[in-house]
């Protein structure tokens, strides 16, 4: 088998950034003005005043202090509490594939490549602005790329799947380089409005480069030394929003069409099927965890990542074995786990081994095993 290797990564980062504090202050107005219009159902014990949420509690359950978000006004408007996002014309490239292009440009930058030595394009992630054309396929025609393109959505776990989809294509034939992007406007399916979750989110695009080692010309290139995916139902994540929506009779309710999820049981059935599946992983390809110097792990909880890192190594991980990013961006989904790779792999030397792991809604989560060459 060919080699294949990661040659460039790049990072779309939007503008606008929300603190808990400014998130909670929205939040908190939102909850006052509910229980003030329902004073009266309140005072009369048919309806529960709804509870503040608080910066302390968004830390310390999550270790999420910020997030980056494609509208700030919209979100922090109380009557509104969702981004505010232009429509665009057919004749314009989408919000998404505009944020999916800047991270690419970068990722084709450090791999020393245009966009037209490109001949597979895929845009894993967990929401498409829209049902069809594929995005993957005007984000090909805006980088001037050949082949082919098409979308993936396994959720948090795209990013990972793409990798794999890459390698197998380049393996079987079906191309000679691709583009893995994830663009992610986590802020379009949150519910600002829920308590338990209104924190979670950020947005961000992501891009990875995937090519033949032999004739890689970027100057950090990792070679991928296997993929494992693993998929297991579970509506514990979930978001009804889909294109039978305007047919379902009766109509869901509005928050139904955006992400929910039950935390707290997410939390204790993906870990061990996180730390199982790397263990595993590198059991087969003869690398002790104790061998691998970094875990680039899909950011959606920090006592989450250090659970699995625990299991992993049988002690505590320095931060410096398993990147943090999602204090400054939260949970970006598909793109966290890429981000984390992207901002902490310079330091890695020739024969490092690396980790990249998403894991998510579906369940889903997948694993890429690396050496920087
Ligand atoms: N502010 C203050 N208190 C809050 C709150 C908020 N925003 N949200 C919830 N609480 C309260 C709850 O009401 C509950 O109070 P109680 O103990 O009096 O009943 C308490 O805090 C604990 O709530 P819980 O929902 O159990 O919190 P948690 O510790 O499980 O943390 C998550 C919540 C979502 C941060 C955590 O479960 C998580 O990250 N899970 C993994 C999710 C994940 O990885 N998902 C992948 C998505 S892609």
């Amino acid at each position: 088998m060919k080699s294949v290797c990661i040659s460039g990564t790049g990072l779309f980062t939007p503008a606008e950034s929300i603190s808990n504090d400014e998130l909670v202050a929205c939040y908190n107005a939102y909850v006052a003005e509910y229980n003030e219009q329902h004073a009266a159902d309140i005072a009369a014990g048919a309806l529960n005043p709804l509870p503040p949420s608080s910066s302390e509690f968004i830390v310390k359950a999550s270790g999420i202090q910020a997030r980056y978000v494609v509208n700030k006004s919209g979100v922090l408007d109380t009557a509104r509490m969702r981004p505010t996002i232009r429509t665009r014309g057919n004749d314009e490239p989408s919000l998404m594939a505009e944020m999916g292009v800047a991270a690419a440009k970068q990722a084709l930058e450090a791999a020393k490549l245009q966009g037209s030595d490109i001949d597979c394009v895929l845009v894993a992630c967990s929401n498409m602005q829209r049902a069809y054309p594929a995005l993957a396929v005007e984000i090909q025609s805006l980088l001037g790329a050949g082949g082919y393109g098409y979308d993936i959505n396994v959720a948090c776990a795209s990013a990972a799947f793409g990798v794999q989809a890459a390698v197998d294509a380049l393996r079987n034939g079906s191309a000679t380089r691709a583009l893995v992007i994830s663009p992610e406007i986590c802020s379009g399916h949150l519910n600002f409005r829920n308590r338990d979750c209104h924190f979670i989110f950020g947005d961000a695009a992501t891009a990875v480069v995937v090519e033949f080692t032999e004739t890689a010309k970027g100057q950090r290139n990792f070679e991928i030394l296997g993929t494992r995916l693993q998929t297991q139902f579970s509506s514990n994540i979930r978001n009804n929003a889909g294109f039978l929506n305007s047919a379902e009779v009766p109509p869901r309710p509005w928050d139904d069409v955006l992400f929910r999820q039950e935390g707290r049981k997410v939390f204790k059935e993906v870990v061990p099927m996180v730390s199982e599946l790397i263990a595993a992983h590198l059991a087969d390809l003869n690398i002790e965890a104790s061998g691998v110097r970094r875990f680039w792990l899909h950011q959606a909880n920090l006592s989450m990542n250090e659970y699995i890192t625990r299991k992993l190594l049988g002690r505590d991980a320095e931060r410096s074995e398993a990147p943090v990013i999602l204090d400054e961006y939260a949970n970006t989904s598909s793109a966290g786990s890429v981000i984390a790779f992207h901002k902490y792999q310079q330091d890695l030397v020739p024969g490092d081994i690396g980790v990249l792991c998403g894991f998510g809604a579906g369940y889903s989560a997948g694993s890429v095993i690396m050496r920087r060459i």
